[in-house]
């Protein structure tokens, strides 16, 4: 039986392809694309969007966590895939069997990964993570060669990249140019070593448009990929791939100075039309949105009146007339641009769709 949800998000997976387009254009042609597909695709769906990019231009998957990568091989995608955050040893001989890569830091885990592709007659692939600046993860520079050596003589491992993580978004370029260089030193030290592992990457979705120099072999792009620049204008014409809506599900004429929503936050001004939209912060609408942002509705803006509700929010209909219970209401995509959301409420773009819960249910096209 048809449902009829009263908050969805539609996902057009030809703009994630026409974007990772735009991406390749501006890289050099033997740069892979590692496509970050991480936190459920930034809220996008992390098996159909993988699925879809992974024959249409990118090169990797980059996922956060070990369970991420093994529900790709589940939906049996034989990509590399990289896990970018620490996995733990107790994670060894999952890493392996799923053939994951896996960033690491220290030689524990790179012992463990050696047990346990020696106990599978495996190889475990590992990108060596150097910390240059981020202070997130990763050895120090001046630790890197040894480690690098100390894990180039255990059986069954092949030390495949190195990799670091820049720490500015868009921000001033002489932290990321000073992190770049301590990231080459290191990296020619390892080769000075005799270690020269195939892959190099460092640069984001920030890089790849504001220090394209920094691309080396290998990009991990997320954001930009999904349509959203949170670096503001580029060069790259992206289109934003996910419109999130809600139907308006009550509507009521209010006196001037009727109050709305919760704690009264917010009194009528004049008699003003109100509409119900089904969608609220327990399905990962931002709060902080409340008496702040605003919806379209019938191609016209509609502002958010009082607070927003777990499962409910007010919108101010009185200038759309013509809007009626079960009309879509648009709460995120071309019409209203992640970043200004991000704007209203102090967080990065990234925040806006990653958010969205499994409850809004997700509808592809463009496959
Ligand atoms: C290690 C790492 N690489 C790459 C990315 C992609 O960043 P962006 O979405 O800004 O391209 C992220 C995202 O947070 C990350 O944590």
């Amino acid at each position: 039986m048809t449902t009829y949800p009263r908050t969805w998000a539609e996902v057009d997976l030809a703009a994630i392809r026409h974007n990772l387009s735009e991406i390749r254009s501006a890289l050099a042609p033997e740069t892979m694309i590692g496509l970050v597909v991480k936190a459920d695709a930034y809220g996008h769906g992390l098996i159909p969007v993988s699925r879809m990019a992974l024959r249409s231009g990118a090169d990797w998957a980059c996922v956060a966590t070990v369970q991420e990568g093994v529900a790709l091989r589940e939906a049996e995608i034989d990509s590399p895939i990289l896990v970018l955050a620490p996995a733990l040893e107790l994670e060894a001989q999952q890493v392996v069997f799923y053939d994951l890569r896996s960033q690491i830091e220290s030689f524990d885990i790179a012992r463990a990964l050696s047990k346990a592709a020696t106990e599978q007659g495996r190889i475990a692939k590992v990108h060596i993570k150097i910390d240059t600046g981020m202070s997130r993860f990763g050895v120090q520079p001046s630790e890197a060669k040894e480690l690098a050596v100390r894990i180039a003589s255990l059986p069954n491992v092949e030390i495949e990249a190195l990799s670091s993580h820049f720490a500015f978004g868009g921000g001033p370029r002489d932290y990321t140019a000073w992190q770049f260089e301590r990231f080459r030193e290191a990296v020619c030290e390892i080769e000075a070593a005799g270690i020269k592992p195939r892959i190099r990457h460092i640069g984001n979705s920030a890089a790849v448009v504001r220090f394209p120099e920094s691309q080396m072999n290998m990009v991990r792009v997320g954001i930009l990929a999904y349509g959203i620049s949170h670096v503001g204008d580029t060069p790259l014409d992206l289109r934003p791939a996910l419109t999130w809506k809600a139907r308006i599900m009550a509507l009521r004429e209010l006196p001037a100075g009727r109050k709305i929503g919760y704690n009264c936050t917010y009194e009528t001004s004049r008699s003003s039309r109100i509409a119900t939209l089904g969608v609220g912060y327990g399905d990962g609408y931002h709060r902080a949105l409340s008496n702040q942002g605003s919806v379209v509705i019938r191609g016209k803006r509609a502002p958010i009146r009082g607070l927003v509700c777990m499962d409910q929010i007010m919108v101010d209909v009185t200038d759309i007339p013509d809007a009626t219970v079960s009309d879509e209401a648009i709460l995120l995509g071309s019409d209203i641009p992640a970043t200004e959301l991000a704007a209203l409420v102090g967080t990065t773009p990234h925040e806006m769709p990653t958010r969205i819960m499994s409850r809004v249910p997700r509808t592809y096209r463009g496959q």
